[in-house]
C-alpha cells in the first residue's frame, strides 16, 4: 500500500529566496514559470473540455478520435511498465489523472505528483491519490516504495534554460534517474520506468536565446517561437540520446518509440478546440471571467500565453517534414546489479555535492 502522507500542500519554489546562496537553491525546485504555466492552463483547458496535457496515440489511423488516442496512450504506458493488480505506480506529473484512473481500473495503487493545486483538487474529487509535490521532494523514506514509474510529459520542465546555460542539464537528469532508481523496489517484477519527452531535434538552441524577450527575434522565426514558449511554459528540452545516456548507470533502455506525429495531431486538436472555445457563446464568457482577473494579476505571462493562439508556437514544434522537435517515448528497465560509480565529470561532481538525494530531500522535509 502507498500509505505515506507527506505535506501535500507544498511545492518548493525555485529561486524561492532572492538571497539563495547555495547552488542547490539555484538549480533545484519547481520553476515559477512552470507553476504559472499550469495555473493558467488549468483555467483554460478544462473549460474547453480538455483534460489531457500531452500527446495521445493514434497508431497512424485518421479515424482514431482525440479521446481514444488519449486512452490508447494511457493504456500503452501502463502496459510498458507492466502495471497490473496491486502494482504500486508513481506518476510523476499526473495532470488531471487520466493515467491514475486507468491504473486504478487495473487494480493498481497509483500515486500522482503535480505542481498544480487545481490538478490535485481535480484528481482528489475523483478519489485519486494526487499530491502537490515536486518529485525532488521524495526523500529516502520513499525508497523502494514503487514497482513502476511513469513520467508522461513532465520531464520537459525539469531543466530550465538557466540551468542549461550553466552546464547543469546532465546533472539534473542524472540525479532524476538516480532518484527514480532508488524509488523502485529492486525485488519488483516490473522495475520499469516510461517517459514521453519532447526532444530538441532539428537544432539545439542556445539557452541564452530562450531567456530573451521574443520580440528580440524576427516574428515567427525559430528563436521567436522558442523564447515565447519559454516565457509561457518554462523548460529546456533534452536532445537526442541525452536522457538515455544519463539513465544508463541505473537503467537499461528497453524500448523507444517516435511519437512526433501523434503530438502534432494532439497539438493541432488543442489549438482548434481552444480557438473554438474563445468564440463560442457557451464557453467564451467563462473563459473571459477566468482570464480577465488573471490578466490584471499576471499581465505579462497571461498576454504571452494568449498570444500562442495566434503564433501557434506550440504547434510549430511538431509541424513540417523535419520538425524542430520530436517526441520520444522511452522505456527503461531498472538495473538491479551493483551500480557503477557515476562518471567523473564536472557535471557528476555537482550531481553528488549539490543535489544528493539525502542532503537535498531531507532539507526539504525538515
Ligand atoms: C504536460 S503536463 C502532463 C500531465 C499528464 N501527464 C497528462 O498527460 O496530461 C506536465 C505535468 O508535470 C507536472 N510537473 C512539472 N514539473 C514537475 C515536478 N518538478 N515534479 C512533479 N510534477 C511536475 C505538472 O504539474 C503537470 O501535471
Amino acid at each position: 500500500m502507498i500509505t505515506k502522507t507527506p505535506d501535500v500542500t507544498r511545492v518548493t519554489n525555485r529561486h524561492r529566496s532572492s538571497e539563495a546562496t547555495s547552488q542547490e537553491d539555484q538549480c533545484c525546485g519547481t520553476s515559477p514559470t512552470v507553476v504559472s504555466c499550469y495555473d493558467l492552463l488549468d483555467l483554460v483547458f478544462p473549460v474547453c473540455g480538455l483534460t489531457d496535457l500531452t500527446d495521445g496515440m493514434y497508431h497512424g489511423d485518421p479515424a482514431v478520435s482525440y479521446q481514444q488516442a488519449q486512452r490508447n496512450q494511457a493504456e500503452w504506458l501502463l502496459d510498458q511498465v507492466k502495471c497490473s493488480a496491486n502494482s504500486r505506480l508513481l506518476d510523476v506529473g499526473c495532470g488531471y489523472g487520466r493515467l491514475l484512473e486507468a491504473a486504478r481500473q487495473r487494480g493498481a495503487q497509483a500515486l500522482g505528483l503535480t505542481v498544480s493545486p487545481r490538478q490535485v483538487a481535480s484528481c482528489r474529487q475523483r478519489g485519486l491519490d494526487a499530491r502537490l509535490l515536486d518529485y525532488r521532494e521524495l526523500d529516502g523514506s520513499w525508497d523502494g516504495e514503487f514497482d513502476c514509474i511513469v513520467a508522461n510529459g513532465s520531464m520537459e520542465h525539469f531543466v530550465q534554460p538557466r540551468d542549461a546555460a550553466l552546464g547543469w542539464q546532465e546533472m539534473v537528469y542524472r540525479q532524476l534517474f538516480q532518484d527514480c532508481h532508488r524509488l523502485l523496489d529492486p525485488a519488483s517484477p516490473s522495475g520499469r520506468m516510461v517517459a514521453t519527452v519532447i526532444h530538441f531535434h532539428r537544432f539545439r538552441p542556445d539557452p541564452q536565446d530562450l531567456l530573451k524577450l521574443p520580440c528580440r527575434f524576427p516574428m515567427l522565426s525559430d528563436r521567436f517561437h522558442l523564447a515565447l514558449l519559454e516565457r509561457v511554459m518554462g523548460g529546456y528540452y533534452p536532445s537526442n540520446d541525452q536522457l538515455v545516456r544519463c539513465a544508463s548507470p541505473h537503467f537499461d533502455l528497453v524500448g523507444q518509440v517516435d511519437g512526433t506525429e501523434d503530438y502534432r495531431r494532439t497539438s493541432e486538436e488543442w489549438l482548434r478546440c481552444v480557438r473554438r472555445s474563445f468564440i463560442s457563446w457557451k464557453t467564451a464568457p467563462r473563459l473571459l471571467k477566468r482570464l480577465v482577473p488573471r490578466l490584471l494579476h499576471r499581465p505579462l505571462h497571461t498576454s504571452f500565453a494568449i498570444s500562442l493562439l495566434f503564433t501557434a508556437s506550440w504547434q510549430w514544434q511538431f509541424r513540417g517534414a523535419d520538425p524542430p522537435m520530436r517526441l520520444l517515448r522511452l522505456v527503461w528497465q531498472h538495473r538491479n546489479a551493483t551500480l557503477p560509480p557515476l562518471h567523473e565529470s564536472p557535471d557528476d561532481d555537482r550531481c553528488h555535492t549539490l543535489v544528493g538525494p539525502s542532503s537535498f530531500a531531507s532539507q526539504q522535509f525538515a
